[in-house]
C-alpha cells in the first residue's frame, strides 16, 4: 500500500513520469505516409490479400448464383404463371385484406381448414400447383392423410392436426374455411359437434382473418335454401329449413356461420366470401359417407343392390370436384362477397343417376328401395347465373366424365380394403 502510495504521490507531482499510465505519451508523431506503407506491408504480407479477395469473390458468387443453385420447388408442378404481384394487382388497391408475409413477398400463404377432406385435398393441390404456401388444419374426423401424403417433403405444404373449436393462431393471407363434416352420416354422428364446428369453428377462423387482416372464404352449402319453395334456387332465395330437425345441425349451423361471416365484414371490416356449394363429386370422397353418387359407386363396385330411398323422383344436381375447386379459387381471387351458388345445373332423379352409374360400372346392378330420410330435399338445382356472370365461372365436366374418375379412385381404394381385410 505504502509502495502505492508513494508511487501515486511522484505521479501527483510529475504528471509526466513514464510510471503514469493516465498521462499522454509525448511520443514523435508518426507520418501518415510511415503508418500507411505499414498497413500496406501487413496486407501485402503471406498473401494476406490473395486471401481477401479470394474471399470476396466467393461471398459475391454465392449470392450471385444461390437462385439458380436452389431451384425452390422445381420438382412441383406450377400450372399457373399468374405472379403475386399481378394477383395482388388484379384485386386493385385495397381489395386484399392482406398481402405481404414471406420474405420473398411473391407467393400467398394459406390456411385451407379441412384441407385433409374430400373438397379441401383437391384445393390444396390447386393452391400449391400454383405456388403458394399451404397450412392444412384438420381433426381428421372424416379428413384423412392419404388425402395429402403427396405433399409431405414440399417445403410450401405444412399440415397441423388441430380442432376448429380451438382457437389458433397464424400469419396468413388467406383462408378458406371448409372444415365440417359434409355428409349426413357424419354431421349427424355428433350433432353437438358439428354445430360447434359450425359456429365456433368459424367464430375462430373469422377472429384469425380479423387478426392478420387475411381474407376468409366460407364454404357453406345448398343446404341453407332447405327443402326449397323455390326452382331452380337463386342466392337471393332465403330457404325453407327446419329448425329443429335432425338436419338442422348442419343447415342452421351453416346458415349462422354465413351470418357471421357477413357480421365480421359488416362490424369489423373483415374481407369475407361466401360460397354455397351443391353437391359434389370425385375422388377422395369418403367410400362409406352415404352421400349418393359415393352410395351408388361403392354399391356397384361390390355388386350390391343401389339403395334408392323413397320413390327415387327427387332430384339433384352433380357438380364435378374440380369445376368447384375453380369456382372456390375465382371467389377467393374476386372483389364480390357473394353468396355464390357453386354447383353444376344439370339435375338428374336419383333413378337416372342410378341408370350413369350401372352404365359406367355395371349394368346388371339391381336397384332397391328403402323409406327416405326425414327432411330430405325434394329437389335440388342451382341458379349460377350471378357466379357465371360476376366471376366468369361455369362448371365443364358433365356427370357422365367425372364418374369415371370416380370410379377409378374408388375401385383402387376398395381392393385395397379388401386386401388389408
Ligand atoms: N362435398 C359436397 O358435396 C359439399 C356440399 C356442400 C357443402 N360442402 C362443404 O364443403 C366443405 C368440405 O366438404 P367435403 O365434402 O370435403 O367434406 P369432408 O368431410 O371430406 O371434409 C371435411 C374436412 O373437415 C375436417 N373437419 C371436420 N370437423 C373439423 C373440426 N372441428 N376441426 C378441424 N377439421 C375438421 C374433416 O376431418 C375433413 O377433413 C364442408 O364445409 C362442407 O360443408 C360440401
Amino acid at each position: 500500500m505504502k509502495q502505492l502510495y508513494k508511487q501515486y504521490k511522484r505521479d501527483e507531482e510529475n504528471p509526466h513520469s513514464p510510471s503514469s499510465s493516465y498521462s499522454p505519451k509525448h511520443t514523435k508523431q508518426q507520418p501518415i505516409t510511415r503508418s500507411l506503407s505499414r498497413s500496406i506491408t501487413y496486407i501485402l504480407k503471406e498473401q494476406r490479400l490473395l486471401f481477401v479477395l479470394v474471399g470476396i469473390l466467393i461471398a459475391s458468387s454465392f449470392f450471385i448464383l444461390q437462385p439458380k443453385l436452389v431451384p425452390i420447388d422445381s420438382h412441383y408442378p406450377t400450372t399457373s404463371t399468374t405472379t403475386f404481384e399481378q394477383r395482388v394487382l388484379s384485386n386493385g388497391p385495397g381489395k386484399t385484406g392482406r398481402v405481404m408475409v414471406g420474405i420473398r413477398g411473391k407467393r400467398l400463404r394459406i390456411v385451407v381448414t379441412g384441407g385433409a377432406g374430400f373438397v379441401g385435398s383437391h384445393l390444396v393441390d390447386k393452391l400449391l400447383g400454383r405456388g403458394d404456401s399451404v397450412i392444412v388444419i384438420d381433426n381428421f374426423f372424416t379428413g384423412r392423410k392419404e388425402n395429402v401424403m403427396h405433399h409431405f417433403g414440399n417445403p410450401r405444404f405444412e399440415l397441423i392436426r388441430h380442432d376448429v373449436v380451438d382457437p389458433i393462431l397464424l400469419e396468413v393471407d388467406q383462408i378458406y374455411h371448409l372444415a365440417c363434416p359434409a355428409s349426413p352420416v357424419h354431421y349427424k354422428y355428433n350433432p353437438i359437434k358439428t354445430i360447434k364446428t359450425n359456429v365456433m369453428g368459424t367464430l375462430n377462423m373469422l377472429g384469425l382473418a380479423k387478426r392478420v387482416g387475411a381474407r376468409f372464404l366460407l364454404t357453406s352449402t345448398s343446404e341453407v335454401y332447405g327443402d326449397p319453395l323455390e326452382h331452380p334456387q337463386k342466392e337471393t332465395y332465403w330457404g325453407n329449413v327446419n329448425p329443429i330437425g335432425e338436419r338442422s345441425c348442419y343447415d342452421e349451423g351453416k346458415r349462422t356461420a354465413e351470418t357471421l361471416a357477413m357480421d365480421y365484414h359488416r362490424g369489423d371490416g373483415v374481407e369475407v366470401r361466401i360460397a354455397r356449394i351443391f353437391n359434389t363429386y370425385g375422388p377422395r370422397m369418403c367410400i362409406d359417407d352415404g352421400r349418393v353418387v359415393s352410395n351408388f359407386v361403392a354399391q356397384a363396385l361390390r355388386r350390391l343392390p343401389l339403395t334408392v330411398y323413397g320413390d327415387g323422383k327427387q332430384t339433384r344436381s352433380f357438380q364435378y370436384v374440380s369445376d368447384l375447386v375453380d369456382g372456390l379459387v375465382a371467389l377467393m381471387e374476386n372483389e364480390h362477397i357473394g353468396p355464390f351458388n357453386l354447383g353444376n345445373p344439370g339435375e338428374f332423379t336419383m333413378l337416372e343417376l342410378a341408370e350413369v352409374v350401372k352404365e359406367t360400372i355395371d349394368s346388371s346392378a339391381t336397384i332397391e328401395f328403402k323409406p327416405n330420410t326425414a327432411d330430405d330435399p325434394h329437389m335440388r338445382k342451382p341458379d349460377i347465373t350471378k357466379a357465371k356472370h360476376l366471376l366468369n365461372w361455369e362448371p365443364k365436366v358433365s356427370l357422365r366424365e367425372g364418374l369415371p374418375r370416380m370410379v377409378t379412385d374408388f375401385q383402387k381404394r376398395i381392393e385395397e380394403e379388401g386386401r388389408k381385410r
